[in-house]
């Protein structure tokens, strides 16, 4: 039997990667705007980091990472998202001496063991973006325009942004306890995972699917009426540059991440058009982060997209697939022997130029241009050899011309528009 790959875990294969580029490069160039610089890092890391970082009573690190022993006997996780390793970078790499500010973004495979769905794998994509050393309310909400600004780029409407704030260590405790005392009345109505949490993750709690517990927490005690006046300044002031830049929004305040290390703002850009994965987006603020790592005491905040899901939401958008610029059909060994010697001229003048290498007819050779949807074809055979002159057809156009074959490149340069 041959081996197949892991559920959850997908290949993205010709055809479909045009869709990935296209996200990729859009985000690539959108965040340059803003001054972002990408940062790699490794997609293995110490499982502490993630216990640390994201949280040991989350469901990340409850139930979803990949964690084994390598031959050292060392725990390390496949990282399940983003944030933590850049921030351990940032603090391994001291960024923070070069520059007090940071902008970084990254993409790359993430991995966590959840039940796969539309929309959600095992091994999924990211596309991430963080600023560290602002605590300006001005940054959340450039961070925010720049997701925006990445969804109009990218052409995709179907989405709305929601807010939130979560508090800081100053107010979450006791927004915390008040929620604790709200739910503890209400046992009976909640289900088995939400009794379970609503001691050591209450808020979990608020972002519960199941019916019962819906409408158990519809009229919860609401974050936002519980925030310091730190908070509340910061997130009013974070809603006012909103409107200023026009980047439409609305409030949710049972918003929560499934993620421990944010403070105040979070966000997430939602779709109508997953189904129950309707996250296209989230992110938020961290600015107690990066010092419990082990780093300077500097704020950070930022957010990544599902590249599955953006491809989902693209559809069956037409993207350009790559056309060759030209394809050679030659008949005869002779013709053979020059039409490959052009193709290779070309390609490395820069060229995309294909032929056939099986000695096929004329009539297949002009099928496989059509099926590879060459922009040209140039016919050469005995006779053209001999003349140095062969047709080149315009595939688009529908027209033939006959050219001398020492000015091909610069002729296809020409015609292509290309300098
Ligand atoms: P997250 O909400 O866990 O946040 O994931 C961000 C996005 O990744 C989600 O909105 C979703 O689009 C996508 N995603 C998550 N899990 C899956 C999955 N199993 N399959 C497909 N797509 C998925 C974070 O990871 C934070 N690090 C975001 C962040 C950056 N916060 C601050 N900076």
């Amino acid at each position: 039997m041959s081996i197949t790959g892991i559920k959850g875990m997908n290949d993205i294969l010709p055809g479909e990667v045009e869709a990935w580029q296209f996200i990729e490069n859009a985000a690539r160039r959108v965040f340059q705007i803003y001054g972002f610089a990408e940062i790699r890092v490794p997609v293995v890391e110490k499982t502490e980091l993630f216990c640390r970082s994201i949280g040991e009573t989350t469901d990340i690190v409850e139930k979803e990472m990949y964690t084994f022993e390598d031959k050292s006997g060392n725990s390390l996780t496949l990282r399940p998202e983003g944030t933590a390793p850049v921030m351990r970078s940032y603090i391994q790499n001291k960024l923070y001496a070069q520059d007090p500010i940071a902008k970084l973004y990254y993409l790359g495979p993430m991995f966590r063991y959840e039940r796969p769905q539309k929309g959600r794998y095992r091994q999924f994509h990211q596309i991430g973006a963080e600023v560290i050393g602002v605590e300006d309310p001005k940054i959340d909400a450039q961070v925010l325009a720049m997701l925006s600004h990445f969804f109009e780029e990218a052409g995709i409407s179907d989405v709305s942004l929601q807010i939130n704030s979560l508090g800081c260590p100053e107010c979450r405790p006791a927004y915390r306890q008040t929620l604790i005392d709200f739910l503890k009345d209400r046992l009976d109505s909640l289900c088995e995972d939400c009794r379970r949490r609503y001691l050591t993750n209450p808020l979990r709690v608020l972002d519960c699917k199941v019916p019962g517990c819906k409408e158990t927490t519809a009229l919860a005690p609401s974050v936002l009426d519980h925030l310091c006046g730190n908070c509340a300044d910061h997130f009013g002031r974070v809603q006012d540059a909103l409107k200023d830049l026009a980047v439409p929004f609305s409030l949710n305040p049972r918003m929560v991440r499934g993620l421990d290390y944010y403070t105040k703002t979070a966000f997430e850009m939602v779709t109508g058009s997953l189904g129950a994965q309707n996250a296209v987006a989230a992110g938020g603020r961290y600015d107690g982060l990066i010092q419990d790592l082990g780093g300077p005491a500097l704020p950070g905040i930022g957010f990544a997209m599902g590249v599955e899901r953006l491809v989902l939401l693209l559809g069956d958008r037409q993207l350009d697939a790559p056309r060759p610029d030209l394809f050679l059909a030659a008949l005869g060994e002779q013709a053979s022997r020059k039409a490959f010697a052009l193709m290779s001229g070309l390609q490395r003048k820069g060229l995309h130029a294909e032929m056939d290498y099986e000695g096929k007819s004329l009539k297949a050779q002009l099928r496989r241009a059509g099926k590879l949807q060459s922009r040209y074809v140039l016919i050469i055979g005995e006779d053209e050899l001999a003349r140095q002159m062969a047709p080149l057809r315009d595939m688009d156009a529908g027209t033939q011309q006959d050219i001398p074959l020492s000015e091909l490149g610069e002729l296809l340069f020409q015609k292509l528009g290309r300098p």
